[in-house]
């Protein structure tokens, strides 16, 4: 299945030369949604995973969906002073603007085999203080999966050494 036919391209949105990658008309087709998380479940199931990990709000999407498939945890990453308990934050640079992400502390335990998912991979910010997080809570990064890649922000490239699934690349 192309994947890419059920994502809608919006120009200049939210700001100009951005071409956002819109997974609301992916996500209004039951079946092929199904298929998609599918095709990240299927990633993540011979990983040893312990515990899903996706951000707000477009990671949760993806990682509930997945964590409920392979009936593991799945942990929330929300933007700073939404989660209610003691937290670890860390800082980060979006495509546009900057933001600081937040897990509760107690989310993840020393050794668990962590899946990082969300919609999107972009300049990897989002990500990369994902990973921050989880490491600081002594959380294995056992993969990675997305469902879009946009490979011309390279993303992956300060993602060295993670095993990365992305089900589409726009390039
Ligand atoms: C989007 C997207 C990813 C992130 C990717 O989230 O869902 O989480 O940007 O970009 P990056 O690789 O450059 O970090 P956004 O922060 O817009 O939040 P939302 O999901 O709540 O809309």
């Amino acid at each position: 299945m192309d994947f890419k036919d059920y994502i809608t391209i919006i120009e200049d949105y939210p700001q100009e030369g951005i071409r956002f990658k819109d997974i609301t008309t992916l996500m209004q087709n039951g079946p092929v949604y199904k298929q998609a998380v599918d095709e990240m479940t299927a990633f993540a199931a011979d990983r040893q995973i312990d515990v899903v990990v996706g951000p707000e709000a477009r990671g949760f999407v993806v990682g509930c969906p997945i964590a409920y498939s392979l009936e593991k945890a799945f942990v929330p990453v929300r933007k700073k002073g939404k989660l209610p308990r003691e937290t670890v934050d860390a800082d980060y640079g979006l495509e546009y603007g900057d933001s600081s992400l937040s897990i509760h502390k107690d989310a993840i335990l020393p050794g668990q085999n962590v899946l990082i998912t969300d919609d999107l991979l972009a300049t990897g910010g989002t990500v990369n203080a994902t990973v921050q997080l989880v490491e600081e809570l002594g959380g294995n990064v056992a993969g990675m999966a997305f469902m879009i890649e946009l490979s011309y922000l390279s993303g992956r490239d300060n993602l060295d050494g993670y095993d990365i699934f992305s089900l589409v690349t726009f390039e």
